[in-house]
Protein backbone atom coordinates (compact mmCIF):
# COMPACT_ATOMS: atom_id res chain seq x y z
CA UNK A 1 0.00 0.00 0.00
CA UNK A 2 1.79 3.24 -1.39
CA UNK A 3 -0.84 5.86 -0.63
CA UNK A 4 -1.01 7.52 2.86
CA UNK A 5 -2.17 6.45 6.02
CA UNK A 6 -5.09 8.44 7.05
CA UNK A 7 -5.87 9.05 10.72
CA UNK A 8 -8.63 10.90 12.79
CA UNK A 9 -7.60 12.32 15.72
CA UNK A 10 -10.60 13.42 18.27
CA UNK A 11 -10.80 13.64 22.24
CA UNK A 12 -9.60 16.47 23.97
CA UNK A 13 -11.48 17.99 26.65
CA UNK A 14 -14.46 20.46 26.06
CA UNK A 15 -12.77 23.61 27.39
CA UNK A 16 -10.46 26.06 25.55
CA UNK A 17 -7.29 25.10 26.96
CA UNK A 18 -7.97 21.56 26.96
CA UNK A 19 -4.65 19.84 27.53
CA UNK A 20 -5.78 16.90 25.92
CA UNK A 21 -6.77 18.69 22.77
CA UNK A 22 -3.31 20.29 22.50
CA UNK A 23 -1.55 16.78 22.57
CA UNK A 24 -3.25 15.90 19.82
CA UNK A 25 -2.29 18.78 18.07
CA UNK A 26 0.97 17.96 18.76
CA UNK A 27 0.81 15.03 17.79
CA UNK A 28 -0.61 16.31 14.06
CA UNK A 29 2.89 17.89 13.83
CA UNK A 30 4.54 14.80 14.49
CA UNK A 31 3.35 12.44 11.99
CA UNK A 32 5.57 10.32 9.69
CA UNK A 33 5.94 11.37 5.98
CA UNK A 34 3.89 8.42 5.21
CA UNK A 35 0.84 9.90 7.85
CA UNK A 36 -1.93 12.68 6.87
CA UNK A 37 -4.20 13.68 10.24
CA UNK A 38 -7.39 14.94 10.13
CA UNK A 39 -8.54 16.21 13.73
CA UNK A 40 -12.01 16.25 15.26
CA UNK A 41 -12.43 19.99 17.44
CA UNK A 42 -13.77 19.08 20.52
CA UNK A 43 -16.80 21.34 19.99
CA UNK A 44 -18.12 18.45 17.38
CA UNK A 45 -18.33 16.59 20.34
CA UNK A 46 -19.93 18.50 21.75
CA UNK A 47 -22.83 18.82 19.64
CA UNK A 48 -23.47 14.75 19.70
CA UNK A 49 -26.55 14.57 21.38
CA UNK A 50 -26.64 11.63 24.56
CA UNK A 51 -27.26 8.66 22.84
CA UNK A 52 -30.86 7.08 23.09
CA UNK A 53 -31.17 4.22 21.43
CA UNK A 54 -34.44 4.54 20.25
CA UNK A 55 -33.23 7.46 18.18
CA UNK A 56 -30.29 5.65 16.96
CA UNK A 57 -31.30 4.87 13.41
CA UNK A 58 -31.80 8.40 13.13
CA UNK A 59 -28.89 10.31 13.52
CA UNK A 60 -28.86 13.74 13.90
CA UNK A 61 -25.79 15.71 11.45
CA UNK A 62 -23.38 15.90 14.39
CA UNK A 63 -23.35 12.29 14.60
CA UNK A 64 -22.98 11.63 10.36
CA UNK A 65 -20.11 13.71 10.47
CA UNK A 66 -18.49 12.04 13.03
CA UNK A 67 -19.23 8.36 11.81
CA UNK A 68 -18.35 9.47 8.21
CA UNK A 69 -14.80 10.89 9.66
CA UNK A 70 -14.48 7.45 10.64
CA UNK A 71 -15.09 5.36 8.58
CA UNK A 72 -12.88 7.65 5.60
CA UNK A 73 -9.83 6.85 8.30
CA UNK A 74 -7.80 3.91 7.75
CA UNK A 75 -6.75 4.24 11.91
CA UNK A 76 -8.23 6.19 14.73
CA UNK A 77 -5.47 8.51 17.23
CA UNK A 78 -7.48 9.48 20.63
CA UNK A 79 -6.44 11.74 23.05
CA UNK A 80 -8.49 11.81 26.34
CA UNK A 81 -8.24 13.52 29.52
CA UNK A 82 -9.08 11.23 33.27
CA UNK A 83 -12.59 12.09 34.65
CA UNK A 84 -13.33 10.68 38.61
CA UNK A 85 -10.99 7.54 37.28
CA UNK A 86 -12.71 7.02 33.61
CA UNK A 87 -13.49 8.24 30.40
CA UNK A 88 -14.92 11.17 30.15
CA UNK A 89 -18.52 11.64 29.17
CA UNK A 90 -18.88 12.99 26.07
CA UNK A 91 -15.96 10.84 25.06
CA UNK A 92 -17.81 8.00 25.90
CA UNK A 93 -21.16 8.95 24.55
CA UNK A 94 -19.59 10.01 20.91
CA UNK A 95 -18.34 6.65 21.29
CA UNK A 96 -20.99 4.93 22.08
CA UNK A 97 -23.44 6.97 19.61
CA UNK A 98 -20.96 6.19 16.42
CA UNK A 99 -20.61 2.55 17.60
CA UNK A 100 -24.85 2.13 16.77
CA UNK A 101 -26.83 0.63 15.20
CA UNK A 102 -24.85 -2.59 15.82
CA UNK A 103 -24.83 -3.48 11.94
CA UNK A 104 -23.05 -0.15 11.39
CA UNK A 105 -20.26 0.01 14.02
CA UNK A 106 -17.86 2.81 12.34
CA UNK A 107 -14.96 1.31 14.64
CA UNK A 108 -15.11 -2.21 13.46
CA UNK A 109 -11.70 -3.25 12.83
CA UNK A 110 -10.30 0.26 12.49
CA UNK A 111 -6.74 0.37 14.53
CA UNK A 112 -6.56 2.71 17.20
CA UNK A 113 -4.00 3.92 19.11
CA UNK A 114 -4.42 6.22 22.71
CA UNK A 115 -3.21 9.08 24.69
CA UNK A 116 -4.20 10.67 28.02
CA UNK A 117 -3.30 13.43 30.07
CA UNK A 118 -3.88 14.50 33.79
CA UNK A 119 -3.08 17.69 35.68
CA UNK A 120 -2.43 14.63 38.61
CA UNK A 121 0.23 12.64 39.06
CA UNK A 122 -0.75 8.96 37.14
CA UNK A 123 -1.26 11.04 33.68
CA UNK A 124 -4.80 9.53 33.10
CA UNK A 125 -3.90 5.55 32.86
CA UNK A 126 -7.19 4.40 34.65
CA UNK A 127 -9.39 6.64 31.46
CA UNK A 128 -6.82 4.98 28.96
CA UNK A 129 -7.42 1.34 30.71
CA UNK A 130 -11.17 2.09 30.41
CA UNK A 131 -11.19 2.98 27.11
CA UNK A 132 -9.08 -0.40 26.10
CA UNK A 133 -11.78 -1.96 27.51
CA UNK A 134 -14.33 -0.38 25.06
CA UNK A 135 -11.70 -1.33 21.75
CA UNK A 136 -12.36 -5.03 22.97
CA UNK A 137 -15.99 -5.02 22.58
CA UNK A 138 -15.77 -2.79 19.19
CA UNK A 139 -13.13 -5.21 17.78
CA UNK A 140 -10.67 -2.45 17.73
CA UNK A 141 -6.39 -4.19 16.93
CA UNK A 142 -5.40 -1.37 19.79
CA UNK A 143 -1.58 -0.23 20.02
CA UNK A 144 -0.57 -0.47 23.02
CA UNK A 145 2.92 1.04 23.42
CA UNK A 146 4.59 2.94 23.66
CA UNK A 147 1.81 4.56 26.33
CA UNK A 148 1.63 8.17 26.18
CA UNK A 149 0.47 9.23 30.15
CA UNK A 150 1.46 13.21 30.42
CA UNK A 151 0.90 13.52 33.53
CA UNK A 152 1.17 17.28 35.59
CA UNK A 153 0.05 18.65 32.42
CA UNK A 154 0.25 21.99 34.12
CA UNK A 155 3.92 21.75 33.09
CA UNK A 156 4.39 20.25 30.39
CA UNK A 157 3.07 22.73 27.00
CA UNK A 158 4.61 26.03 26.97
CA UNK A 159 2.80 29.12 26.13
CA UNK A 160 2.04 28.42 23.04
CA UNK A 161 0.46 24.99 23.80
CA UNK A 162 3.79 23.74 22.55
CA UNK A 163 5.49 20.42 24.62
CA UNK A 164 8.40 20.93 26.42
CA UNK A 165 10.06 17.52 26.54
CA UNK A 166 11.66 16.22 23.45
CA UNK A 167 11.62 12.50 25.01
CA UNK A 168 7.78 12.74 25.42
CA UNK A 169 8.00 13.89 21.45
CA UNK A 170 9.96 10.90 20.61
CA UNK A 171 8.01 8.72 22.55
CA UNK A 172 4.77 10.35 20.32
CA UNK A 173 6.76 9.88 16.98
CA UNK A 174 7.05 6.05 17.95
CA UNK A 175 3.16 5.51 19.07
CA UNK A 176 2.24 7.01 15.40
CA UNK A 177 5.12 5.21 13.66
CA UNK A 178 3.60 2.34 15.59
CA UNK A 179 0.35 2.49 14.60
CA UNK A 180 0.74 3.71 10.77
CA UNK A 181 2.87 -0.11 10.28
CA UNK A 182 -0.08 -2.29 12.34
CA UNK A 183 -2.49 -0.39 9.69
CA UNK A 184 -0.47 -0.85 6.71
CA UNK A 185 0.24 -4.84 8.05
CA UNK A 186 -3.53 -5.56 8.98
CA UNK A 187 -4.39 -3.96 5.07
CA UNK A 188 -1.97 -6.10 3.36
CA UNK A 189 -3.06 -9.04 5.85
CA UNK A 190 -6.51 -8.83 4.61
C1 LIG B 1 -14.88 16.12 36.53
C2 LIG B 1 -13.39 15.95 36.62
C3 LIG B 1 -12.86 14.80 37.12
C4 LIG B 1 -11.48 14.59 37.17
N1 LIG B 1 -11.00 13.39 37.58
C5 LIG B 1 -9.69 13.13 37.48
C6 LIG B 1 -9.19 11.83 37.74
O1 LIG B 1 -9.91 10.91 38.04
N2 LIG B 1 -7.86 11.61 37.60
C7 LIG B 1 -7.00 12.61 37.22
O2 LIG B 1 -5.80 12.37 37.09
N3 LIG B 1 -7.44 13.86 36.97
C8 LIG B 1 -8.77 14.15 37.07
N4 LIG B 1 -9.25 15.40 36.77
C9 LIG B 1 -8.30 16.47 36.42
C10 LIG B 1 -7.96 16.43 34.94
O3 LIG B 1 -6.87 15.56 34.77
C11 LIG B 1 -7.56 17.82 34.44
O4 LIG B 1 -8.62 18.70 34.65
C12 LIG B 1 -7.13 17.80 32.99
O5 LIG B 1 -6.44 18.98 32.72
C13 LIG B 1 -8.33 17.71 32.08
O6 LIG B 1 -7.94 17.67 30.73
P1 LIG B 1 -8.11 18.91 29.76
O7 LIG B 1 -6.98 19.88 30.09
O8 LIG B 1 -8.00 18.33 28.40
O9 LIG B 1 -9.44 19.55 30.05
C14 LIG B 1 -10.61 15.63 36.75
C15 LIG B 1 -11.17 16.82 36.26
C16 LIG B 1 -12.52 16.98 36.20
C17 LIG B 1 -13.08 18.27 35.61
Amino acid sequence: MNKKIKIFGFGGSLRKESYSFMLLKNAAKLVPDDVEIRLFEPSKLEAIPNFNQDKETSPEPALIEFKNEIKAADALLISTPEYNYSVPGYLKNAIDCASRPYTDNAFLNKPVALMSVSSGMLGGVKAQFSLRQSFVFLQMPAVNKPEILISNAGEKFDSKGDLKDEKTKQLITELLKNLSNLTRKLKTDS
